[in-house]
């Protein structure tokens, strides 16, 4: 992906969630976003998915401006993006199978046939299967997060935009999804991930960026970040999350 920001601002009341964010990613395949809570990471991708408009500034996505002023502009962009949450955003009246055919009949247009086929695909590659006729509330909060990154790949997003999706979980279950992203990520799928999972951010995502306070503190290669930052926020970060790691 190439990504650029500029400037971007947000406010809610008094409070800046975003302030004058900037940020540049030129050819990643893979950007994790960390920081602490509060720090503005879920407004940003937010903004980034076309969810939410910004008070200032501007994003230029794979070489497209994100055009903000208009509803059609944005629906055409929300469809270039797949987006996961942190607590599966799954229609709770639907069959795991009908999260992902009716978004494709409905927003999409295809016809139920080949919805029906592409979603029996995607869910046997996430070994879904037996799982296809039951309703959200009778799956796992991994079988959950594994339908809800079936029904973003199912509308083929040119980009995937993750915001936290294994902090509902188990450690084991967690482990479970992660590797799901990190094979999304093998693909060569361009992809955004918010997570705390700062271990993942370091070894399976190509480029990491900080934020706190409303905008990116540091950010580089995940190889070079770690050792090389010199944020003392982001060490101090960093070094009190592996603190309490085995
Ligand atoms: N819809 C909202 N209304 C009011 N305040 C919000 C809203 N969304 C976020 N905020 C505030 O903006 C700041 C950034 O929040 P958020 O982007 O969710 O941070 P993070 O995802 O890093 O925890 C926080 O102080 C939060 O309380
Ligand atoms: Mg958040």
């Amino acid at each position: 992906m190439q990504l650029e920001v500029r400037g971007l601002t947000k406010a809610y009341g008094p409070m800046k969630a975003l302030d004058n964010l900037d940020l540049a990613v030129q050819d990643c395949g893979s950007l994790a976003i960390i920081g602490p809570s509060g720090g503005g990471k879920t407004t940003f991708l937010r903004i980034l998915a076309g969810l939410e408009t910004p008070d200032a500034g501007n994003i230029i996505l794979n070489g497209r401006t994100i055009d903000f002023s208009s509803e059609a502009a944005l629906t055409a962009h929300r469809r270039r993006v797949g987006v996961v949450f942190q607590a599966y955003n799954l229609f709770p009246h639907l069959s795991a199978q009908n999260n992902l055919v009716l978004p494709l009949v409905k927003t999409r247009g295809m016809d139920h046939k080949h919805a029906l086929a592409d979603t029996d695909a995607l869910l046997a590659r996430f070994g879904l299967t037996e799982h296809a006729h039951k309703y959200p509330n009778e799956l796992s909060g991994g079988q959950k997060q594994r339908v809800a990154i079936a029904r973003a790949l199912a509308l083929k997003p040119e980009i995937l935009l993750f915001d936290e999706p294994t902090s509902a979980l188990d450690p084991e279950i967690t482990a479970e999804v992660l590797d799901v992203i990190n094979d999304l990520r093998d693909e060569r799928r361009d992809l955004v991930l918010v997570t705390h999972e700062i271990g993942f951010a370091r070894h399976a995502c190509e480029q990491v960026a900080f934020v706190s306070d409303g905008f990116v503190k540091t950010h580089g290669s995940s190889e070079s970040l770690y050792s090389q930052s010199d944020s003392p926020e982001f060490q101090r970060f960093v070094s009190r999350i592996i603190h309490w790691k085995v």
